[in-house]
């Protein structure tokens, strides 16, 4: 083995080392000489196999021409990182003065508002807001609420029922809430025997068939006050001084007796036509008059039900339709279009 045969290599492996221009052609001429199988490796076991007198000149050679390798080698992975960087940002490369995708931005659901609104117009009376479950007991949603098992009124709910897992006593009848009523029997059990004024926000279940009228859900506010000098004359006050909010300052209302199991007396309240303000047309069916919402003093009974004592205080209380709230502001003719989830429905109210 001579010297010059060395350095052959080493200009030979330089100049192959020179021409790489890839990650992977630089690690490939690396195994070829710098790795423990690689030529360089090679040259160093041969340093024992020389005569004695050759070693040492041998010796420090093969180490120089390795050590001109690895420095080489160094350099030109430095340099191939920089370039394969370089082309990466080029190619990855974004365009920031390109005008972004707009999201489009839309607002809440009209049931959502209302529901809002018409909490804060009777938080604005001194109402709180408070919730109650969907999923009822029929004590709570008929019984206690002066509807007992058999009684004629459930004709006008047609209920969900829900199954209720045997703990082995016998089950309680469960259904999703006809009304938010039940939560005037929670709210006073709640709060009793103190005054109570809150609201009670959300949606209601019924098994109807799904027409431009009827929806099987729905949602519902619900108002109730209690305290030692509440009269009929309250409720209307509170109910006009809402309509009046929700309509505009001018807006009439009228009181028509009418029948709910848990108020005595009840009445339905009417608004003044929106439309033709009460000269009679379509939508009020020349009646002039639009039902908005029923409404009544506590009964003794359900007063009675929920701990209070009916001769020391009276109560009144209402149930507002919120769709037809919505479908009364906005003209919407089809009760439908709330639970579709029809943007082009939903973004008009954005
Ligand atoms: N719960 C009644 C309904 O859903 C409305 C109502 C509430 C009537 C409170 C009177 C008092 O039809």
């Amino acid at each position: 083995m001579s010297l010059n045969e060395l350095e052959t290599y080493r200009d030979a492996a330089l100049e192959a080392l020179e021409a790489v221009d890839s990650g992977e052609a630089l690690e490939a001429w690396y195994r070829s000489h710098l790795a423990p199988s690689g030529q360089a490796t090679a040259w160093k076991k041969q340093i024992g196999r020389q005569a004695a007198e050759d070693r040492r000149a041998f010796g420090q050679t093969v180490n120089a021409v390795s050590q001109a390798l690895q420095a080489a080698f160094a350099a030109q992975k430095e340099r191939i990182r920089l370039v394969e960087l370089a082309d990466r940002m080029k190619a990855e490369a974004m365009d920031v003065t390109l005008p972004g995708r707009p999201r489009p931005q839309r607002g809440l659901h009209p049931v959502t508002a209302m529901l809002r609104e018409v909490c804060e117009v009777f938080e604005g009376m001194g109402f709180t807001v408070f919730e109650s479950p969907h999923v009822e007991l029929d004590e709570t949603n008929f019984q206690l609420l002066n509807i007992p098992e058999h009684h004629p009124a459930r004709e006008m709910q047609d209920t969900f029922y829900v199954n209720v897992p045997d703990q082995g006593e016998r089950p309680p009848k469960a259904v999703m809430r006809t009304h938010t009523s039940p939560g005037q029997i929670r709210a006073m059990r709640a709060f009793g025997p103190g005054p109570i004024r809150v609201v009670l926000p959300g949606r209601c279940y019924r098994n109807e068939d799904i027409t431009p009228r009827s929806e099987i859900q729905f949602h519902q506010v619900e108002g109730l006050l209690i305290g030692e000098r509440v009269r009929m004359s309250d409720l209307k006050g509170a109910l006009l001084l809402f309509a009046r909010r929700v309509f505009g300052e001018d807006q009439a209302v009228r009181l028509r007796g009418s029948y709910f199991p848990f108020t005595e007396p009840s009445v339905e309240v009417d608004i003044q036509c929106t439309l033709c303000c009460g000269e009679g047309c379509r939508l009020c069916k020349s009646t002039g008059w639009l039902e908005l919402l029923g409404a009544g003093v506590v009964h003794p009974n359900v007063l009675r039900n929920g701990g209070y004592d009916p001769d020391k205080v009276r109560g009144f209380a209402f149930g507002l339709g919120i769709e037809r709230l919505v479908m009364l502001r906005y003209g919407i003719s089809d009760i439908r279009h709330f639970a579709e989830n029809d943007v082009r429905f939903l973004a008009q109210f954005a």
